[in-house]
């Protein structure tokens, strides 16, 4: 019992970052910058807007970005007090094993695998339908049996389908170029993704500006919110709003679950704290300025797609650069197509990047094998182990699982963290309060509480059956941390050996 809620202490953690075997220091705040909206903007924009609008929200959906956006506004303003106050690579893991113990280390870790690889594969389905929308536009087309995975949820019947298809091809090639890009080190893949996410940039703002001639206020004002502006469910039932074919809620709140996708990502720039050069200061400035940026833009793009098409006939698969075919500019869609694949490569670039140095913080503790997840290469200087064991991971589910259970699961598992992450400040606030907070939440409480309060409304707009699946990937995490984390936990040695009883209970 002791064990599972041990504490890591605070100057551990600091001690530790001296310690060898440390990731090379090179990121500046732009480059860290960079990377989150490298991270932000990607499927959730390019693809999930399309279902969103078109099944739960119409046009409120720019309501919807605007919801989901201030939750994460919270969430980022705990995460840059924790970032500055132990930059160190694990994340939220890090946060919950400094306040909450092992065991919530160990959860959170694991659920962190949901908003890493399987946001990845996620995130490779989006590219995929962008490639498939590209190549259409010059006349090829794949083999219909290596278009996507072979079975989907029909939101109609509440079950999975078979597509006649036997896997999502292009999404599993894509998966394996980028692991190869990361092994191969940080710096190359900085300068790659700096021009991923410029030239994403200047597609959304064009989006954004060719679009708005083109805006007719009918699509907005006819029917602004058809599914109403709520669509929240207590395990399957809803309590607010109206219910969808299929039993899931709809609505403005229900549509902000589904997109909470395009935000995610922000965080990931916690996850690269050992890699900065002065990451109490810069760490925080990362995640709020790259945040802030998204939401800005998000909004806008969000208004254009509605203001240009009628929500009904937003498209589903590629449904920012359908609407400017719909509206007769062929020659914008092949620009934002290319724009889409350049910005959504750049969120796989980060996300899988993110995930190999979760695991890294977590074997360095011992929950996973150290010679494995904590290798580090010795030419490049990357955890190159875990970055193809993630890449291999990443193909498969990408290959074979539909989009639209991946996002959810992604984004019922990422609001857990966010919750997780919000809570521990409260904690630590109450338990250190006068360890060094470079950078601080203002309004602590309001700020946490508020971002608890927001997460857990917006994991309850989501379908029923994400909970199952959360606590069914929870459960197996259970399994690995009790059968192999728990006996071979650092910590566990520490507290057999006499040396931590005391610092166990919050002493600094
Ligand atoms: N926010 C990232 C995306 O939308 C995960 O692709």
């Amino acid at each position: 019992m002791k064990q599972l809620f041990a504490k890591k202490p605070l100057s551990l953690l600091l001690e530790e970052m001296k310690g060898e075997n440390r990731l090379r220091r090179i990121l500046g705040p732009v480059a860290l910058t960079s990377l989150g909206v490298g991270a932000i903007i990607g499927t959730g924009i390019f693809v999930l807007t399309g279902v969103a609008a078109h099944d739960k929200a119409g046009p409120a959906i720019i309501l919807s970005f605007v919801v989901s956006g201030m939750a994460c506004v919270f969430a980022a303003l705990c995460y840059a007090e924790f970032a500055s106050m132990v930059p160190v690579a694990g994340s939220a893991y890090t946060y919950a094993y400094a306040t909450l113990g092992e065991l919530f280390a160990w959860i959170i870790g694991w659920d962190l695998v949901l908003e890493y690889a399987v946001a990845s594969a996620t995130v490779a389905h989006g590219w995929s339908h962008y490639f498939q929308d590209f190549i259409g536009i010059f006349g090829f087309k794949l083999p219909h049996s290596l278009t996507r995975a072979p079975f989907d949820f029909d939101p109609s019947s509440g079950l999975l389908a078979s597509t006649g298809t036997a896997i999502d091809f292009p999404a599993i090639i894509i998966a394996a170029l980028i692991t190869a890009i990361l092994v191969k080190g940080i710096r190359e893949s900085a300068g790659f993704n700096a021009a991923m996410v410029i030239l994403k940039l200047v597609i959304v703002l064009f989006v954004i500006v060719v679009g708005a001639m083109y805006i007719n206020t009918e699509n907005w004002t006819k029917n602004f919110a058809p599914y109403g502006f709520t669509g929240v469910s207590l395990f399957g039932k809803t309590i607010f709003g109206q219910t969808g074919l299929g039993g899931a809620p709809v609505g403005m709140l229900a549509a902000a679950a589904t997109i909470f996708f395009a935000y995610i990502g922000f965080d990931s720039i916690s996850t690269h704290a050992e890699e900065a050069k002065n990451p109490k200061r810069d760490v925080p400035i990362g995640i709020i300025t790259s945040l802030l940026v998204c939401t800005i833009l998000y909004i806008a793009v969000a208004a254009i797609i509605t203001g240009i098409v009628p929500y009904d006939k937003i498209d589903i698969d590629a449904p920012v650069s359908n609407a400017f075919k719909q509206i007769g500019l062929p020659w914008a869609q092949l620009i934002i197509s290319f724009g889409a694949l350049a910005g959504i490569t750049s969120v796989l670039l980060v996300m899988m990047l993110s995930q190999p140095r979760i695991f890294l913080a977590m074997a360095r503790d011992g929950l996973i094998p150290k010679e494995f997840f904590g290798a580090v290469h010795e030419k490049f200087r990357t955890p190159w182990k875990s970055t193809i064991l993630t890449g291999c991971f990443v193909a498969v589910l990408a290959g074979l699982l539909p989009l639209r259970i991946l996002a959810e699961l992604v984004n019922i598992g990422t609001l857990f963290a966010f919750v997780i992450v919000c809570a521990a400040v409260l904690i630590m606030r109450r338990t250190h309060p006068e360890a060094e907070r470079p950078f601080r939440s203002p309004w602590v409480p309001f700020i946490p509480i508020m971002g608890i309060l927001t997460c857990l409304m917006l994991m309850f707009s989501l379908p029923e059956e994400n909970w199952l699946r959360l606590f069914v990937w929870l459960a197996i995490g259970f399994v690995i941390y009790f059968g192999y984390g728990r006996k071979h936990s650092v910590m566990h040695e520490k507290i057999t050996s006499g040396e931590y009883v005391l610092e166990n209970n919050n002493k600094k």
